[in-house]
């Protein structure tokens, strides 16, 4: 890939990078409480900033680094950048030549795969939140992302996981596996062992070429059957003018907290990219959410609110709630709902309970408590 893709802003691109800025700010404020460091590792950096000038991931996350929401966590965010092309790796020093200065980012030129061993012990146990953002599928294999989850130090992942060049490769080899041509026959083989690496077998052995769903479902079973990362989420990136289709945005962590603000994010950005409809929201200042049909955001509103109510009357029987940690609680709404429904929905929607004597909201922080009667 040459730098030339880099010129151009991406509406999609905006999407990707406020669900990433806005994650990581949270993610700095709660696991940089104790004062250790907290490590950003982007596998595959990109330049760091285009050439209209808008920020790529290094950027956002060492921005952070200096300037945390919260003072308190000035100095805990370490950046490491990874970056394989010369011409692009050069743009990223330059970029982020001041971060370089005050010691928050290091750029590593090379591969992510050869460069993270060298990664994983300059992070020792630190929290850690890799991002792995390639074009097409290398560096997204299970075994890499069981690789990092195997570290010990709290983990979070976020991938990008490109179904459509999965597809691709899925459907040469199934096109091609019988062929008369060996050359041929044998590339479908390499195409398929491929694919092994990139979803399961229930997934790859589904008659045809499966759906992008699937795929993703069996990447996301098989990762967590071999890592240690019980929660995940995956966000279609559409872009928001076209509406079209891109990737998914995959997120694995083991712990609550993370996969409910995440899921939380991606909605906020979901309803945004679907209430502005053809307007330009992305290509206003990144992370900033407005969603524009006000009438269209109400609707939708009220009916997420009615639906966690009516699922949760049965819900909380399912699961054996009596008194929950609200931080468990919310995970068990997001397993039901993913990113489709908005923090600020579900609270609603217990607080309606609450009115209704149905359950005890002792406050709605996810340190707080609930009783279900
Ligand atoms: C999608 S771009 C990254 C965009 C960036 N994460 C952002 O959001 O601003 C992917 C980058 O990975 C680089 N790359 C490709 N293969 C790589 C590898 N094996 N290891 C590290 N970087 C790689 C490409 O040169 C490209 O700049």
């Amino acid at each position: 890939m040459t730098a030339d893709f880099h010129k151009a802003p991406k509406a999609w691109a905006q999407v990707k990078h406020s669900i990433l800025g806005n994650y990581l700010s949270l993610f700095l404020g709660k696991l940089g409480l104790s004062g250790r460091p907290v490590y950003y590792v982007d596998g595959f950096a990109g330049p760091g900033r285009l050439e209209d000038g808008s920020k790529g991931s290094p950027l956002i996350a060492a921005e952070l680094a200096v300037s945390p929401k919260q003072k308190s966590r000035q100095g805990i965010l370490q950046c490491i950048n990874v970056e394989d092309v010369l011409e692009t790796f050069q743009n990223l020093e330059a970029a982020t030549d001041p971060y370089v200065k005050l010691k928050r980012v290091r750029n590593f030129h090379g591969t992510f795969q050869q460069k993270l061993p060298e990664i994983l012990s300059a992070i020792g146990d630190n929290t850690a939140f890799f991002f792995i953002d390639p074009f097409g599928t290398e560096g997204v294999e299970v075994d890499t992302l069981q690789r990092i989850a195997s570290r010990r130090g709290k983990t979070e992942i976020l991938v990008r996981y490109d179904d459509t060049r999965v597809k691709r490769l899925l459907s040469w080899a199934v096109n091609n596996e019988d062929s008369f041509d060996e050359g041929h026959r044998k590339t479908a083989k390499a195409f398929k062992s491929r694919v092994e690496h990139l979803t399961d077998e229930k997934a790859a052995g589904i008659m045809g070429v499966p759906e992008s769903q699937a795929l993703i479902d069996g990447y996301v079973r098989k990762v967590k059957s071999v890592a240690p990362l019980r929660f995940s989420l995956s966000y279609p990136i559409r872009n928001p003018e076209t509406k079209g289709h891109r990737y998914f945005l995959v997120h694995f962590c083991n712990f609550p907290d993370g996969y409910i603000h995440m899921a939380n994010f991606m909605a906020r950005v979901d309803r945004s990219v679907e209430g502005v409809g053809g307007d330009d929201m992305f290509a206003k200042p990144q992370m900033e959410f407005m969603v524009v049909n006000e009438h269209i955001a109400g609707q939708k509103r009220k009916e997420m609110v009615k639906a966690v109510s009516d699922r949760l009357g049965s819900l909380w029987v399912e699961r054996g709630w009596s008194r929950i940690q609200n931080r468990d609680l919310f995970a068990g709404i997001v397993d039901e709902f993913g990113w489709s429904v908005l923090r600020s929905e579900y609270v609603e929607a217990l607080r309606n309970l609450q009115k209704e004597g149905l359950i005890t909201l002792e406050g709605t922080e996810d340190n707080n408590f609930t009783t279900f009667h």
